[in-house]
């Protein structure tokens, strides 16, 4: 029988902290779609962790249910171990075993498991993995001998080699340094797109989030509280803390006006997402690069409004202006041409389609 890659129910966790329990895992649920790398994105100690050891059968969850490939794995009464799970693992210590060469270590997986591979189908298979990761070559190496970025793929080549239906990743990036960290980002997600295999990624940091991802679970105290495709989780966040665990936003608090108009502290602004009812209180989002900067007042341009230039940051590929408008300090994104210095009187536009209203 063959299904959904991973299907998650009503899943909980709890571990007992003193005299209190902390909810690890609070009722959580999500699909994993053919092909797709579905990522749970949250800060440390959400319960990301949890919930990929559960769909991997190394915690016993409190409740809920798993399905991986049509494949009840966990359930009421019904629990399968790992090594009966159709997966492949990559933790963020990779746990590559230094006294064995890169191809033992490839081949680990397959020489444990049964029924038994016979030694040409592992030769072929470990080959094959290696040269996915682009390892072809260092087959007799020692591991220690390999590079981070190295011995990150070698951990990804042993779990792939077994040719599992679903690869679990838990921060695997999170141990190289940040340039490593940043190619390693497209070259596995060029890799999961070559393998076409579905992967459950967990990391706490938003751009690797962003960047990779066919869909993000945002999580909270060990809850999803929103699913979405990359852009709409950055351009639509559905909670204030959303909207400030991935990437950087500006608040404004208001309260709804006839004509999708909200009052504010910096006066009337038009919002395309604003309930078209007046009374209602509500909590504006916008995020750096959509407010857009002048150093003149723009004639007949609605939404703009007067700060004065609090702090300026050349970053090179952009600009980042601190903006003081009223009694808020707000940040934005500019194109690096923009020649602002501290103290220069600027005008603030916020395009009515790039304010989100969050609930
Ligand atoms: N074996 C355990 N015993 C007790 N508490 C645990 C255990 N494992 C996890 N927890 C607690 O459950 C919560 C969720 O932990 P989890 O490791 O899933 O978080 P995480 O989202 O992976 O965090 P991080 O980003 O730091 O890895 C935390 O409060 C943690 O302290
Ligand atoms: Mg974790």
């Amino acid at each position: 029988m063959t299904g959904t890659p991973l299907a998650v129910a009503g899943l909980r966790k709890g571990f007992a902290d003193r005299d209190t329990v902390v909810k690890a895992i609070d009722d959580v649920g999500f699909e994993v779609r053919e092909g797709e790398i579905y990522t749970l994105l949250g800060p440390s100690g959400c319960g990301k962790t949890s919930t990929l050891r559960a769909v991997a059968g190394l915690e016993r969850p409190d409740g809920g249910r798993i399905v991986i490939d049509g494949n009840v794995v966990t359930d009421d009464g019904l629990f399968v171990p790992p090594n009966h799970r159709d997966i492949g693992m990559v933790f963020q210590s990779y746990g590559i075993w230094p006294h064995m060469t890169v191809f033992d270590n490839a081949a680990f997986p397959l020489r444990v498991s049964r029924p038994k591979v016979s030694k040409k189908e592992i030769a072929a298979r470990v080959e094959s993995a290696l040269a996915a990761v682009h390892l072809a070559g260092y087959e007799g190496r020692n591991s220690t001998q390999l590079s981070g970025g190295q011995q990150q793929r070698l951990a990804l080549a042993r779990a792939l080699v077994r040719r599992p239906k679903l690869l679990l990743l838990d921060e695997p990036l999170s141990n190289l340094d940040a340039k490593l960290r940043q190619a390693m980002r497209a070259e596995l997600a060029t890799l999961q797109q070559e393998t076409g295999i579905t992967t459950l990624f967990v990391t706490h940091d938003q751009d690797e989030a962003l960047s990779m991802s066919s869909r993000i679970a945002v999580m909270q105290a060990g809850r999803i509280v929103q699913e979405g495709r990359p852009r709409d989780i950055y351009q639509r966040p559905g909670t204030r803390f959303v909207a400030d665990f991935v990437g950087t936003t500006n608040f404004l608090p208001g309260r709804g006006a006839a004509g999708r108009r909200v009052t504010t502290a910096v006066g009337d602004l038009l919002v395309e997402g604003a309930p078209d009812a007046a009374g209602g209180d509500v909590l504006l989002a916008v995020r750096p690069e959509a407010l857009l900067l002048h150093l003149s007042e723009p004639a007949g341009t609605p939404n703009v409004v007067r700060g004065e230039v609090d702090r300026v940051m050349f970053v090179g590929e952009a600009v980042d202006c601190h903006v003081r408008v009223g009694d808020e300090l707000w940040v934005t994104r500019q194109d690096p041409r923009l020649e602002a210095a501290t103290g220069d009187e600027v005008w603030v536009e916020l395009p009515a389609d790039r304010i989100s209203v969050l609930a």
